[in-house]
């Protein structure tokens, strides 16, 4: 939490964890943990100073994940700290409240990085009446102008941090009888695929909790596994946000899919008897060798019990829902019909190919010195996303929160009609986004954005590409 100048530190160093009990695994994180990083909170409008340590032996950067910011801040390749090096990072975030993370960025080893354990939740909460500046002219707005939730929307939605609304970073790890975490598994395509399911960094998570209403912050941060999270008893998931911010309405669905680097906002209900999120069988288009992209396992991700389950004076009565414990099933949170204003998306503007094939895009294998695209702020751009190839990739934009237009004709699904920043790509399926990026007046960087796969051996191979924004 920064304090009231905005400041806050954040200090990678390596430690050991206990994932497999009784045996050490090493593993980094930041500010003291051995494994992930402090969730981080900001707040719309609010200027932020983060003071970044590397007290690792490799050289590491900080990227703010699905944040509209300067290019100096974007903790790109091209900007390293060095082991041992301290760098100041300013910003002022400016966009709706949204679940977003960071994770180091580093040339082509971003994804041990993450894998050893340095990855965090950064929650964006909207200041208190924020409106955002108006745009002039024939500009299109981009996030940066989208207005914020109303009040009435933020009271009524769970949001006390740790107790009913909770993070939850899913990630899959690949650890030896010994503790060791191992890389990727070379018959896969996608890169590591693991048997191990840590959430916020646990073997096994389990939350007790007092609430029956509970809104879990949901973070893909694993290296290559898509995930299919439902709830075991067959009860629905109420979505209420995607990568960026809040939906239109609440929708329910039965499951929700997240390849990595996506997040979705969800409200569940905690029965007496507890409940189980569970992932099973994401829907990954259509995929040749289903196994060989993780496809097929079923892993436990969260176990939610309910304190008053058992009944502790014997009655096993349940635990009457009053101020303390809040509203009893999520039709009693009183939520309003519209949870966020979001304006129409543009289906017009400059067009762009993004060809995924392999671990290149549009032929092409990164390059720090070759600038792949100029974009101007304000202006729509419609990318074209293809994945010529019958294994999963997925495609992520720095500094733009966009919208999905269609998925080879057909309209997205609800839960993935708002602001998005990381997308699915299946096999062989054309997605087609509307982008529009944020001016960052104070930026005179000349350093480069990236656009790239997310699965994280395939972005460290290669499959990214640069672009400024004039
Ligand atoms: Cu999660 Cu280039 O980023
Ligand atoms: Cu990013
Ligand atoms: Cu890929």
């Amino acid at each position: 939490e920064p304090d009231a100048d905005g400041r806050f530190a954040l200090t990678a160093g390596r430690g050991t964890t206990e994932f497999l009990p009784d045996v050490a695994t090493d593993t980094w994180g930041y500010n003291g943990q051995t494994y992930l990083g402090p969730t981080i909170r900001m707040q719309r409008g609010r200027p932020i100073e983060a003071v970044i340590t590397n007290d690792t032996d490799e050289e590491t950067t900080v990227h703010w994940h699905g944040m509209l910011v300067p290019a100096h801040a974007d903790g790109g390749p091209h900007d390293p700290i060095q082991p041992g090096e301290t760098r100041t990072v300013a910003f002022t975030p400016d966009q709706p409240a949204a679940t977003l993370w960071y994770h180091p960025h580093p040339h082509e080893a971003t994804a041990q990085q993450v894998r050893r354990g340095l990855a965090g939740m950064l929650i964006l909460d909207d200041a208190d009446g924020h409106t955002p500046g108006t745009v002039s002219g024939d500009s299109v707005p981009s996030a940066a102008e989208a207005p914020s939730p109303s009040a009435e929307v933020l009271a009524a939605l769970p949001h006390g941090y740790g107790v009913d609304d909770l993070p939850v970073v899913i990630q899959d790890m690949r650890i030896t009888e010994d503790g060791e975490l191992l890389g990727h598994n070379f018959n896969s395509e996608v890169g590591l695929l693991g048997r191990t399911v840590v959430t916020n960094g646990v073997v096994g998570a389990v939350h007790t909790t007092d609430r029956r209403v509970l809104r879990l912050r949901l973070l893909n941060g694993s290296q290559a596994r898509s995930y299919g999270l439902r709830l075991d008893s067959g009860a629905p998931l109420t979505v209420i946000g995607s990568d960026g911010g809040l939906l239109p309405e609440p929708v329910e669905v039965e499951s929700i899919s997240l390849s990595p680097a996506e997040r979705a906002e969800v409200l569940v209900e905690v029965p007496d008897e507890g409940v189980t999120l569970m992932s099973s069988e994401p829907d990954l288009g259509n995929v040749a060798d289903y196994e060989a992209v993780g496809g097929e396992d079923e892993f436990t991700i969260l176990r939610l019990e309910h304190a008053g389950g058992g009944g502790a004076d014997g009655s096993g009565g349940s635990v009457s829902a009053d101020d303390s414990t809040g509203p009893a099933s999520i039709a009693d949170l009183g939520l309003p019909a519209q949870l966020a204003a979001l304006p129409a998306p543009t289906d017009g503007g400059q067009e762009r190919q993004m060809t995924l094939r392999g671990r290149q895009i549009n032929g092409r294998s990164m390059d720090m010195g070759r600038i792949d695209l100029v974009s101007s702020s304000h202006q729509p751009e419609v990318w074209q996303v293809s994945n010529l190839d019958s294994s999963p990739h997925n495609f992520h934009i720095h500094n733009v929160q966009f919208r999905i237009l269609d998925i080879s004709g057909d309209p997205p699904p609800p839960e993935m009609a708002g602001w998005k920043d990381t997308i699915y790509t299946p096999p062989q399926r054309d997605v087609r986004i509307a982008v529009a990026f944020p001016a960052h007046e104070d930026d005179h960087s000349q350093l480069p954005y990236m656009y790239h796969c997310h699965l994280m051996l395939h972005e460290d191979d290669g499959m990214m590409g640069h672009f400024t924004v004039d």
